[in-house]
């Protein structure tokens, strides 16, 4: 898995129940390869090559993460059922078109392991918005609990389980401005445990115009990513009063708010991703939820670093049972789909 936050590959052994992490693994991108997917999403003008050459290198930096995953865990390929692998999204226009590189072909080749990739499109084909997908794992993690699932990734999404029926969405960001702000102002990849955000103040009017964004108030089905959500975006917003600690404030203020406007009172709540890290913004989120029980995936035995890793290996289960893995009532599609192109080994 990787996802909008551009840091690397999240990859993981589970069971055959797709529920245990064995062994888990994470390969970050070399600088040069987050640099050109970053400008990718800033300037969608590129060319062909270049996009085949990202294509290879991402597929290829995958495979790396597969084989040195099973170095480490001394685990043999062939005792892996297959691959399910996510990719890397390059553009995503919900209902429209998705699109992930890192093709499966070749991380099928290098690993010597059958690879199912390329999970979203047959969910747009069907009408869905190709997004969220997870919240059907989260649902067969929670095992007929009720429970809320939110991953903080580059943008959130949370899945919302009550008496059986799943609710799921992206919420908007959740590190995504952060990370991009803090990258602009002070070269940093990202706000290590938000503490230059906790430096600053939220500035209130900012906030509200940024929550005054039309996709906050949208009803779902809804699914967004960076090519939305960027510096462009926030930049239409700024004066030259707000200091920089303000905004990056005010931006985790506005990950807490718009994620908590939807968490029902009174909740269990799940928090996976690397936003888990960021204490300010795991502080607030328990603040603005003070009936609700916040705590991360770890309260299901299931690491929050790595479960949306572990979901696209259950995905690909799905898919070689030729069972569906998108939830209709998520994405909005006609019906359930069998998820993914496989590149059998
Ligand atoms: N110690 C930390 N402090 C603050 N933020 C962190 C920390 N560790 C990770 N993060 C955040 O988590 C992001 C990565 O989360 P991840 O779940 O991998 O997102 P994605 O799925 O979009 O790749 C980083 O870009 C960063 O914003
Ligand atoms: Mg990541």
């Amino acid at each position: 898995m990787a996802g909008t936050s551009l840091d690397g590959v999240d990859a993981v052994i589970v069971d055959s129940a797709c529920k245990k992490i064995l062994a888990s693994h994470f390969l970050p991108y070399p600088k040069e390869l987050k640099n050109q997917l970053k400008n990718l999403a800033k300037n969608s003008q590129t060319n062909l090559k270049t996009i085949a050459e990202l294509d290879i290198t991402v597929a290829r930096i995958f495979a790396k993460a597969a084989n040195q995953l099973l170095q480490r865990a001394k685990i043999d390929a062939k005792n892996i059922q297959a691959i399910g692998s996510h990719g890397q999204t390059i553009y995503h226009q919900g209902g429209n078109y998705s699109w992930q590189i890192g093709h499966g072909a070749l991380i099928s080749e290098l690993t010597g392991i059958t690879t199912v990739a390329d999970f979203r499109m047959p969910d747009i084909a069907a009408g869905g918005q190709g997004a969220p997908l997870t919240p059907k794992y989260h649902q067969y993690l929670l095992a007929g609990k009720d429970g809320v699932f939110v991953n903080l990734g580059g943008i959130a999404n949370i899945t919302i389980v009550k008496n059986s029926t799943v609710c799921g969405f992206d919420t908007g960001p959740a590190n995504t401005l952060l990370d991009n702000w803090i990258a602009a102002k002070k070269q940093l990849d990202y706000d290590e445990n938000g503490l230059w955000a906790g430096r600053g103040s939220v500035d209130d009017v900012l906030l509200k115009a940024l929550l005054a964004d039309d996709y906050f108030a949208q009803n779902p089905p809804k699914s967004t990513g960076t090519e939305y959500f960027n510096l462009r975006w926030l930049e239409a917003y700024l004066t030259a009063e707000q200091s920089d600690i303000a905004v990056q404030r005010t931006l985790l203020e506005l990950s807490a708010v718009s994620i908590s406007s939807h968490i029902p009172t009174g909740s269990d709540v799940y928090l996976c991703g690397g936003g888990v890290h960021n204490l300010l913004l795991v502080e607030r989120l328990k603040s603005q939820n003070p009936n609700s029980k916040i705590t991360t995936t770890a309260a299901l035995n299931a690491d929050p670093d790595f479960v949306e890793a572990a979901a696209f290996a259950y995905f690909a289960q799905q898919t070689l049972a030729a069972k569906p893995s998108n939830l209709p009532e998520v994405t909005g599609a006609k019906s359930t789909r069998i998820l993914g192109a496989i590149y059998a080994k």
